[in-house]
């Protein structure tokens, strides 16, 4: 047997798939890693934590798979977005990495937008988002400058792993469409960008295509690992582009909802002059020369993990969600809006803050839970709005991620959405599309296409049931009115915690 690996870097974990020809998962492993929180709207991570959790995965996926190393044919990667890794002239990370949820840099993005102005959009195709690589490029510049002296090279999270794995750097376009320095179409660094902030072009990686083959395995990871210094290393894409990749969003007319840590809503999109006004990202797929669009949702899988952890740290995800089914559309009139590490789309504000509005004596944790998984999907609606609004046609959805994986979450999606949705046998996520890029990558198939034709199946439809559409088109329209009711408290309550 023949067998590719998924490697995914999550935020939370890193997921490693042993997958066959067929697109079978013959393995699957994950192991955690912990944020780093110093203080409100920080998020960091070691990516030593990266490597050593990663090389644990693997050593006891060789283990324990019962498959000779030399199957494993090739391997790819898929990544959280966006994360600043610095590396110095011996390629030792300089700090920690800070990632795609650390919203500290909102003065850096107002620096952009007064010096670019509109030629920002033009190039990277994006507004300046306090998530995206180049503002935390200008942090440290502002507040660590001796580390950006120290600088050799900056990579993104998957980059560094691979970096570890294979000695070579690089990165694709997928992923380094999210540092806010690449010129999207013309897929190089913006020489522009670079002199404006007089930040030093040697400091830019070599870019790949995400299927390109860029090395094998160090023979002392392969020593350490058990793995075949043979295997076959493809370059690998953002979490999201791989995600869509797994899922089978290759083609025009084809759309995404990825309830990770993060949620997106994400389109195919063959035309790169498409203009969405900013209001969405637009990057480089995994798949060469295509696009694609999306919106987020920073806080998604995350407000339900942290609703679990703060208060029902004894029930498991699936009573939880068990008691959200007995609750009822609406959640008995509970609203939450998931703004727990500010938002992205489409307010892009990293001071808002979270709310249930509603609370009534008579509400059980079964509503709340509820009226957490109907926020965060009201939020990802919100994107929907934005792809309908301007002019494209959402009437089917793939669903993948934490929110793929229970009857309750797809109904409700497909009941807010007002589109069928779509769930896949064994969906594994971007995971999955990185296995795919390898399976591409090694030609066992002659395209990211074919390989999909037979990795991918579906399994359930879910129908938007009319009642359910009418009576969450209510309840929208008053989560859409908490934003511009709370921001200015919002806002003053952060202040002053900051103070
Ligand atoms: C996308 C984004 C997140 C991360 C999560 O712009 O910031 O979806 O990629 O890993």
């Amino acid at each position: 047997m023949k067998y590719v690996m998924g490697i995914d870097l999550g935020t939370s974990s890193v997921k490693v798939l042993l997958v066959d020809q067929q697109g079978t998962v013959h393995y699957s492993v994950s192991k955690d890693y912990p944020l780093i929180q110093q203080q409100p709207g920080y998020s960091e991570q070691n990516p030593e934590e990266w490597v050593e959790q990663t090389t644990k995965a693997l050593q006891q996926l060789v283990q324990e798979a019962n498959v000779h190393p030399d199957e494993i044919e090739g391997l790819s990667f898929s990544g959280q977005m966006h994360g600043l890794v610095l590396l110095d002239e011996e390629h030792l990370v300089i700090r920690n990495a800070i990632l795609w949820n650390d919203t500290r840099t909102t003065p850096q993005c107002k620096k952009i937008d007064q010096q670019l102005g509109g030629k920002l959009l033009e190039i990277t195709k994006n507004p300046a988002l306090e998530g995206f690589t180049l503002p935390k490029i200008l942090w440290v510049k502002e507040n660590e400058p001796e580390n950006l002296e120290k600088t050799s090279v900056f990579l993104l999270p998957k980059d560094y792993l691979r970096y570890r794995l294979t000695g070579k750097i690089n990165m694709d376009y997928s992923d380094a469409a999210g540092t806010l320095i690449l010129d999207v179409v013309n897929k190089s660094w913006s020489a522009d960008i670079l002199r404006t902030f007089e930040i030093p072009a040697s400091i830019c990686p070599p870019l790949v295509e995400t299927e390109e083959l860029v090395g094998t395995i160090l023979p002392e990871v392969a020593e350490l690992t058990g793995l075949s210094a043979k295997t076959k290393v493809f370059a690998g894409g953002a979490d999201n582009a791989c995600g869509a990749i797994g899922a089978g969003i290759l083609s025009e007319g084809t759309a995404l909802c990825s309830i990770g840590t993060s949620g997106v809503f994400l389109s195919y999109e063959n035309d790169k002059n498409k203009n969405y006004g900013g209001k969405v990202h637009l990057f480089n797929h995994g798949q060469k020369d295509a696009y694609y669009t999306m919106g987020v949702t920073l806080a998604a899988g995350y407000s339900l993990t942290w609703f679990k952890e703060t208060f029902a740290q004894e029930r498991s995800f699936e009573q939880l969600l068990e008691e959200a089914a007995q609750s009822s559309v609406g959640a008995n009139g509970l609203i939450f809006t998931p703004f727990l590490v500010g938002e992205r789309t489409p307010y892009a504000d990293a001071k808002i803050r979270g709310t249930f509005t509603g609370i009534d004596g008579s509400h059980t944790r079964g509503d709340f839970t509820r009226a957490v998984i109907e926020g965060i999907v009201f939020s990802i609606n919100e994107s929907v709005e934005i792809f309908r609004n301007y002019g494209k046609t959402i009437d089917t959805v793939i669903s993948i991620g934490g929110g793929a994986k229970s009857d309750v979450w797809l109904q409700i999606q497909a009941d807010v959405f007002n589109a069928k949705v779509l769930k896949q046998k064994n969906e594994q996520g971007p995971g999955m599309g990185a296995a795919m890029i390898a399976a591409a990558g090694l030609e066992w198939f002659p395209s990211l296409r074919e390989c999909a034709d037979v990795f991918i199946q579906a399994d359930k439809v879910y129908e938007p049931i009319p009642e359910n559409v009418q009576r969450y088109k209510e309840f929208y329209q008053v989560y859409k009115d908490v934003y511009p009711h709370t921001v200015a408290i919002n806002h003053q309550l952060f202040d002053i915690r900051n103070k």
